[in-house]
C-alpha cells in the first residue's frame, strides 16, 4: 500500500515549483490529484499528463485566486470532480514581490494579501463540507515569516497570517477529526526565487543554511507529503520548517 492510496488530493500552484512537485509526489504515493494553475494551462496538463503515463489519476483544475470569486470558482469546481470527499488540500499557490519599505504600493500590498491569504481562507471556507475525519490541510508559509530575510516585509507578512490561520483552522477543524499544518520552507530553486538566481544569492542562502545546498522543489513536497500522510496523524497546528537549518 502506498501512504495516499484511495486518497483524493488537491494542490493549488501545481503548474510550477513546489506545487507541481508536491502535485507528483502526492500521486507517487498513490492519491487521485487535482492540479490547480493560474494562468499556465499548459504546464499544469504537463502534470497531469506525466501523473497519467505513471499509471496515476490526475485533473487540471484552473482559477484566477487573484480574483475575490476565485476560491469559491475553484472550490465549486474540486467538488465537481471529488463528490463529496476530499483528504488533502495543500493550499500553496503564492506570489512574493521584493520591495523595500518605501517602494511598497498599497496595490502590491493588497494583491500579496490577495493570493496569499485571502484565497486560501475562502477555499478551505468554501471546501469545508467536504473535509471530513482523516482529511489533512496544508499551507505554503515562509521562513520569511519567522526571520528578516530580504526586502521581503509585505510578503512575510502574508506568511505570518498563514501561521496564524494553521492554529486558529486546525484548534476550530481539530474536532471533526481535520489536521491543518503548514511547511515553512527556506530559500528554493524555483521561478518565484530571486536568491536562487544569481552566484551573490546562493552565497547567502548557504551563508544562512546549516545545510550547503540550495533546496530544490521536491526537498519541500516530501515534507508536504509527510504531513499529508498518516504517519503525520498526531501533527495539527504546526508550522514545520523545511529550510535546511536557516538562520539557526
Ligand atoms: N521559492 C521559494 O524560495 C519559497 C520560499 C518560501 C515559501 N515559498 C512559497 O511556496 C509557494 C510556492 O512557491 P514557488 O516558489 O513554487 O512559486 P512559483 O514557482 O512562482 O509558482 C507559483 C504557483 O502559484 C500559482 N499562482 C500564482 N499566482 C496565482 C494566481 N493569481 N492564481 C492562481 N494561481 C497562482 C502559479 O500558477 P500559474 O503559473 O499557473 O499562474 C504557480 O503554479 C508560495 O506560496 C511561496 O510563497 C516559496
Amino acid at each position: 500500500m502506498t501512504p495516499c492510496n484511495g486518497k483524493t488530493a488537491l494542490v493549488t500552484g501545481a503548474s510550477r515549483g513546489i506545487g507541481r512537485a508536491t502535485a507528483l509526489a502526492l500521486a507517487k504515493a498513490g492519491a487521485q490529484v487535482l492540479v490547480h494553475y493560474g494562468h499556465n494551462a499548459a504546464e499544469a496538463r504537463s502534470v497531469t499528463d506525466q501523473i497519467k503515463a505513471a499509471g496515476g489519476r490526475a485533473e487540471a483544475v484552473g482559477a484566477d485566486l487573484a480574483d475575490p470569486q476565485g476560491a469559491h470558482n475553484l472550490a465549486a469546481r474540486v467538488r465537481e470532480v471529488v463528490g463529496g470527499r476530499l483528504d488533502i488540500l495543500v493550499a500553496n499557490a503564492g506570489i512574493s514581490k521584493a520591495a523595500t519599505i518605501e517602494e511598497t504600493t498599497p496595490e502590491d500590498f493588497d494583491a500579496l494579501f490577495a493570493v496569499n491569504v485571502r484565497a486560501p481562507f475562502f477555499l478551505i471556507q468554501q471546501l469545508l463540507p467536504i473535509l471530513k475525519e482523516g482529511s489533512s490541510v496544508i499551507f505554503t508559509s515562509s521562513l520569511a515569516a519567522h526571520a528578516a530575510v530580504g526586502n521581503l516585509s509585505a510578503y512575510a507578512a502574508t506568511k505570518g497570517a498563514i501561521d496564524t490561520l494553521v492554529k486558529h483552522f486546525a484548534f476550530i477543524l481539530g474536532p471533526k477529526g481535520v489536521r491543518v499544518n503548514a511547511v515553512a520552507p527556506g530559500v528554493v530553486e524555483t521561478d518565484m526565487s530571486n536568491l536562487a538566481k544569481t552566484d551573490a544569492g546562493r552565497d547567502l542562502t548557504l551563508g544562512m543554511q546549516a545545510l550547503k545546498r540550495v533546496a530544490q522543489p521536491d526537498d519541500i513536497a516530501s515534507a508536504i507529503a509527510f504531513l499529508a500522510s498518516d504517519a503525520a496523524r498526531w501533527v495539527s497546528g504546526d508550522t514545520l520548517r523545511v529550510d535546511g537549518g536557516s538562520k539557526l
